[in-house]
């Protein structure tokens, strides 16, 4: 059974609160653009494709209750900094409006798009893998952060539905933990065989000859292909080319920042170190000990094998 993040009930939106998953399946009622913007800044909603449809969802109610739209659109997109999406399906939603056209038919649009673009990356990324194969991937780019099926995780979906006997191994992904509650959920309610493994284990994984390919999500892709994902997926590029491993990069265009070149051109989001420093409220380091908490990482092209998108394969 397929899962959703969000759905949008014709005047206001409904979340599934994405904190609260494994343990508890609770679903947000939000009418207020505010309150939109606070659930993608909190992660009750995460996953660049899923932010990007879920703030132009937002727009439109900022918009529908007589607000200005230029501060709308500038408190939305003031909540994550790194996911391109965001930015792309904002600037979308600002033109439509500029335009006059009808903001519910063009947020239902980036929503059903970004879905068709799913399915179609997965169509095009299953070929690359071979049967039997074991997948790694890192923290949840799944049905819950997209409009449905998933980027990576949609690739390993379309490869798990074609019968390609394939098993991933799913990275925990401190600290939020996307990859043993989201990940693991996901492909837990679908049967697909997995197992968690500590963001740590991979590399000795990889060693012992039992990974066969490494499959993540992008945040935002430079045009010179940086690619900016979960923090650890550098790591992974970086073990996965010493061990000779095939390392792919699953994301839609709309992922793509055409101004952005360069590494540097890509602001990393940097989060409380509070969050490092307690899991679930329970603190498990000493309250004086200061923490860096980088929420994403960037992947140089020269170690990805291929980028997989709707319009095709990149190897960079
Ligand atoms: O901090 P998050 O959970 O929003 O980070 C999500 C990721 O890094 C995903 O890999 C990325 O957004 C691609 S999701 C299809």
């Amino acid at each position: 059974m397929e899962v959703k993040a969000f759905e949008w009930k014709n005047n206001y939106l409904m979340l599934l609160d994405q904190r609260e998953l494994p343990e508890k399946e609770v679903w947000l009622e939000l009418k207020h653009y505010r309150e939109v913007a606070k659930a993608i800044k909190d992660m009750a909603v995460r996953g660049a494709p899923a932010i990007g449809c879920v703030a132009a969802y937002g727009f439109l109610l900022g918009v529908r209750a007589g607000e200005d739209a230029e501060s709308v659109y500038h408190t939305l997109q003031n909540t994550r900094p790194t996911a391109y999406n965001l930015f792309w399906a904002l600037d979308r939603m600002k033109k439509a409006f500029m335009k006059g056209k009808d903001l519910e038919e063009e947020a239902k649009a980036i929503e059903k798009e970004d879905y068709m673009a799913n399915k179609k990356m997965g169509e095009i990324g299953k070929e690359l893998i071979p049967k039997g194969a074991r997948i790694l991937t890192h923290c949840n780019t799944g049905a819950l952060a997209t409009a449905g099926w998933g980027t990576a995780l949609g690739v390993i979906r379309s490869a798990h539905y074609s019968g390609k006997e394939i098993f991933v191994w799913v990275d925990e992904t401190r600290p939020y933990l996307q990859g043993s509650r989201l990940t693991a959920w996901e492909l837990q309610k679908e049967g697909i065989p997995h197992k968690i493994i500590t963001d740590s284990t991979a590399g000795f994984l990889m060693r012992k000859g039992l990974v066969d390919c490494v499959i993540v999500g992008a945040d935002r892709i430079t045009r010179d292909y940086f690619v900016a994902n979960k923090i650890g997926t550098y790591s992974l590029s970086v073990l996965a080319k010493a061990h000779g491993i095939p390392f792919y990069v699953v994301a839609p265009k709309s992922t793509f920042d055409e101004k952005a070149y360069g590494e540097d051109s890509i602001k990393i989001e940097e989060r409380s170190q509070e969050e490092i420093k307690n899991i679930k409220g329970i603190s498990i380091a000493p309250k004086e000990s200061p923490a860096l908490h980088y929420a994403f990482d960037i992947t140089p092209p020269e170690n990805i094998t291929a980028i997989i998108t709707e319009e095709g394969i990149i190897k960079p």
